[in-house]
């Protein structure tokens, strides 16, 4: 049975102290471990977690300010840290052969030019980007949907003074939500149809799975349907759909008076030029939406739920905010944000056309990149830094494409121009089935290989994944 929804409060994940702090950098230190932890009511569940928590410890740092985070792997599996929207040099990028050893497991030859590390690992960040709401998680070679699933995810916030100068809510009116499902056995043991459960093995999932895999308990920060108390005043909702499949289009339930309630300011790479007032918001796997909520548009005492519109039953429902007493509130929305330059296709050198697409592979159903399952020696292009692209995203399905290394901006959506969710720098696309995207992109900074991959984490773990090398 489910627990009902709209009794355990939202919880916020605790944001982490450095260990140390120097003139170089901010150093932190987390252990990956499996605890138990109770998520539904009176019941125990095995989790992986970063410091044995899911979601793991929010890391916030300072545009510019060089963070190093040295993991310890307590797991009984390898694991990869990947810095979702990091502009990050390729050795501390998270590359999925990238491996730290499970603590006393020994190293023998990395495969592939494999960086092998045995048991800790620093990643050092140099975030000298906009501020914005990155996350980690693992990104291990196969087995990324299983891993994340289990709980190896969380937010890392980037802060800038760009954003500092503007009004926005913030501190306790500054809420990171991390949207997942899963679905849960009677034993309370995370259910996930993995062929090999330990994770060591034969990567995918049973056949009827391959899509990807959805569950039926709506989680937000680790809590099943929460129950937000807040004042009647403006909140700052840092979205984040860290679900492995499962796309949302979240709505407030009853809307304000107007409409409008869902103010777009932000979204994967950091603020937008000029707020955009949406009734509803469409989340495609990995992508964040910053949007301003005004509860001051409801009456005390009102109760608002969080709905998903792609959602059914026990999935339509996401969370509920109870408006409490008014505040004086001295914070507003700009009209202007931040500034946006738009590339200009006209300055692009090379046009690539990458198909999405289902396949078979040895008899089972596989995803691809170009008709190619991803291969760690298998380069796809060869972008030069300082150049600007564009890619052609075609889909047979729905395909949340990203891109590590550099933000980019879409151009086109089928044959308009981009959608109503696709302003601003974005390092996350949702390509819809028979759709084409273009999105333009200036690879900058750091040589190396990197990959690009769909987000639904098990067409990336059936090999939707693919690897360009950034040239100087
Ligand atoms: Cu969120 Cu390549 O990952
Ligand atoms: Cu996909």
């Amino acid at each position: 049975p489910l627990p009902p929804p709209f009794q355990l409060p939202l919880a916020i994940p605790p944001v982490l102290a450095p260990v140390r702090t120097d003139a170089a950098a901010d150093h932190y230190a987390l252990t990956q471990r499996a605890t138990t932890v109770e998520i539904l009511p009176g019941v125990q569940t095995e989790i992986w977690g970063y410091d044995g928590r899911f979601p793991g410890p929010t890391i916030v740092s300072r545009r510019g300010r060089r963070t190093v985070v040295r993991h310890r792997n307590e797991l009984p599996v390898p694991a990869v840290v990947h810095l979702h929207g990091g502009h990050t040099p390729p050795e501390h990028d998270g590359y999925p052969i990238d491996l730290i050893l499970p603590v006393g497991m020994s190293a023998g030859p990395g495969r592939g030019g494999a960086v092998l590390a045995e048991g800790e690992r620093a990643y050092d960040y140099p975030l000298d980007q906009r501020a914005a709401t990155l996350w980690y998680h693992d990104h291990r070679m196969d087995f990324t949907a299983p891993s994340v699933w289990r709980g190896l995810a969380g937010f890392h916030l980037v802060t800038d003074e760009e954003e500092d100068a503007l009004p926005l809510p913030r501190g306790e009116r500054d809420l990171p939500l991390m949207i997942t499902d899963r679905s849960f056995a009677a034993d309370g043991t995370l259910h996930y149809p993995s062929l090999d459960p330990t994770l060591t093995g034969r990567p995918g999932v049973r056949e009827p799975y391959a899509g990807g895999v959805l569950g039926d308990v709506i989680l937000v920060n680790g809590v099943p349907w929460p129950l937000a108390e807040v004042r009647a005043a403006r909140y700052r909702l840092r979205l984040l759909n860290a679900s492995n499949a499962r796309r949302y289009r979240l709505a407030l339930d009853p809307p304000p008076p107007g409409g409008g309630g869902l103010v777009q300011i932000g979204t994967d790479a950091g603020l937008l030029a000029a707020p955009v007032r949406h009734d509803a918001v469409e989340l495609a796997p990995a992508q964040r939406y910053d949007v301003i909520v005004d509860f001051g548009r409801y009456r005390p005492g009102t109760e608002v739920t969080l709905v998903d519109e792609f959602g059914a039953d026990s999935t339509a429902s996401v969370l509920r905010f109870r408006v409490g007493e008014c505040l004086a509130d001295d914070t507003a929305i700009p009209e202007r944000l931040s500034e946006i330059v738009p590339l200009n296709p006209a300055d692009a050198v090379v046009t690539r056309t990458l198909r999405f697409q289902s396949t078979r592979l040895h008899g089972m159903s596989g995803w691809t990149v170009n008709g190619r399952p991803f291969h760690p020696d298998e380069v796809h292009a060869e972008p030069r830094l300082g150049n600007v692209e564009i890619w052609r995203l075609i889909s047979d399905f729905h395909h949340p494409v990203h891109l590590h290394l550099s933000p980019f901006q879409v151009l086109s959506r089928g044959t308009g121009g981009p959608g109503p969710y696709d302003h601003g720098w974005k390092d996350t696309v949702d390509v819809r089935p028979g759709e084409e995207v273009a999105i333009i992109v200036r690879f900058e900074r750091y040589a190396g290989r990197y990959v690009f991959h769909c987000h639904n984490l098990e067409h990336e773990d059936m090999m939707m994944m693919a690897n360009f090398v950034a040239v100087e």
